[in-house]
């Protein structure tokens, strides 16, 4: 006895007794129109989808331009005490986008760090490394202290104690040589050797393992 279940079915739809067939015909009617309304919605959906992806995407990976802003005279700053300076992070914004820098010359029997046109004024985040709260600078005890979990910070921003994973981000700093004035740029991560590294979020450590672990945002200015 014939096995009727494995005869190859014909692709021609008059062989398969379908009603109203052309001879010559391979798909049906109701299969193409299945196919063209599907097609039809798909496009319709992404005319709507992508352009409101891309919107929203788009600017993950838009550079931004380095900026600059004044904070004062050279002789403003000392080795010895921290300036309280409010800067601009996020323009546009009122003051929702302002920070606090804490801002000293620096002072080349403390800081070890290779000296370079970036960092004649040494200019502090008040952010928190733990959770972002802001920092508190102590002239009396020359720290930074959190109020928040406790972090402290010795007078280079470096983790002194409590939770806090990796010291005090730091900014930019140069002279104008037009205008006479220091100015803060970019804000970047150090780890604990001081070495820098694109701005990290709070609470991502960038020693060994972890500055691949945490990687640069896509829209971290360029490095000089
Ligand atoms: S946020 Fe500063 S110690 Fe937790």
């Amino acid at each position: 006895m014939p096995d009727r279940h494995r005869q190859k079915k014909s692709k021609y739809t008059a062989d398969r007794s379908i009603p109203g067939s052309f001879e010559g015909e391979t798909v049906t009617r109701r299969r193409l129109m299945n196919l063209a309304a599907n097609g039809a919605g798909a496009v319709a959906a992404a005319a709507f989808t992508l352009p409101a992806l891309g919107f929203a995407i788009a600017p993950i990976f838009k550079r931004q331009a380095w900026e600059w802003q004044p904070v004062g005279h050279p002789a403003d700053f000392t080795q010895a005490l921290y300036e309280t300076k409010v800067i601009t992070i996020t323009p546009g914004i009122g003051e929702a986008g302002n920070t606090i820098a804490y801002i000293r010359a620096r002072n080349p029997s403390i800081d070890t760090e290779p000296e370079d046109q970036y960092n004649h004024w040494v200019a502090l985040s008040s952010r928190c490394m733990h959770l972002g709260c802001p920092v508190r600078y102590v002239p009396a005890a020359q720290r930074f202290i959190c109020p928040c979990h406790g972090g402290v910070y010795d007078f280079r921003g470096m983790v002194a104690g409590g939770p806090p994973v990796r010291p005090l981000d730091r900014f930019y700093t140069r002279l104008n040589s037009t205008t006479g004035l220091v100015e803060v740029g970019p804000r970047y991560s150090v780890n604990s050797e001081l070495e820098r590294f694109s701005p990290r979020f709070p609470g991502e450590p960038i020693d060994g393992i972890g500055q691949f672990l945490y990687p640069a945002q896509f829209d971290t200015a360029a490095r000089p």
